[in-house]
């Protein structure tokens, strides 16, 4: 590993979706991301924070550039590899939380580590009533999902995003669909989460409030991420 406490490092990444007319999304972006980092990823609608997001969570592929996960250069990985390597390093929040809705609380929360593993252990139940009691879910436990709030819905999906110890969360507008206070909330236990687990997060957020509260702020405009010190874009477009 280049820098000892990177996890995840873009270089050059640079992303096309093809069509009649390819169109450049991302263009030549740059990211390192340190083990335990809480950082947020702010930018205007269209901007390509998602394809980014995408492209980090190993769910889609860059066009062009080097990625590296823990060191391990992941370009040429297959699907296979990627998944495996998915599951077992990155958690995933999503703004509409995804969830089965008629699984209970605590199933929804082990079933990330049932799919790697293969088959029920005990220690699923007991690690996944950890975490929902470390969330503020103690007693929720047994309900299904579909009984719980909006914002019991969103911790349930952190708690599942954690359940394999991953390095880094990716959370995609988390509190896009929540109200101002179970916003806060959901926010506040990720930086906890951040805290004690060391876990490293990078949230999509449109609240300058929240991004503010993170170690720092990643900009991308047009496909571009700002430099934070100069304020100006630092990579070419290839259009
Ligand atoms: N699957 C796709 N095919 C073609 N264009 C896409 C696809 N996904 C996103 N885009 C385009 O890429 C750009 C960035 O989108 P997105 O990453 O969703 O931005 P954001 O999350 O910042 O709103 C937009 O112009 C969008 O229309
Ligand atoms: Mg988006």
């Amino acid at each position: 590993m280049n820098n000892s406490t990177a996890i995840f490092q873009l270089r050059q990444v640079s992303k096309s979706y093809p069509g009649a007319v390819s169109i450049e999304v991302l263009h030549g972006i740059d990211i390192s991301i340190n083990q335990g980092e809480f950082v947020a990823l702010v930018g205007p609608s269209g901007s390509g924070k998602s394809t980014l997001l995408n492209i980090l969570g190993l769910l889609d592929r860059p066009s062009s550039g080097v990625m590296e996960i823990l060191g391990q250069d992941c370009t040429g990985l297959d699907d296979a590899g990627l998944t495996k390597l998915r599951g077992r390093s990155l958690g995933f929040v999503f703004q509409f939380h995804h969830l089965l809705p008629s699984f209970t609380a605590e199933e929804n929360v082990f079933l990330p580590m049932l799919a790697d593993i293969g088959h029920f252990k005990p220690e699923m139940r007991t690690r996944s009533r950890d975490l929902l009691g470390r969330i503020g879910l103690e007693g929720f436990e047994t309900r299904p999902v579909s009984s719980l709030s909006g914002g019991q819905q969103q911790r349930v999906a952190i708690a599942r995003a954690l359940i394999m110890n991953p390095v880094l969360v990716l959370a995609d507008e988390p509190t896009g669909n929540l109200d101002r206070a179970s916003g806060q909330q959901v926010f506040e236990f990720m930086r906890q989460f951040n805290r004690e687990l060391g876990t490293a997060f990078l949230i999509v957020t449109h609240d300058s409030n929240l991004a503010a509260r993170c170690d720092r702020i990643l900009t991308l405009v047009d496909g571009c991420l700002m430099d934070g010190n100069t304020n100006s874009e630092t990579c070419l477009k290839g259009d």
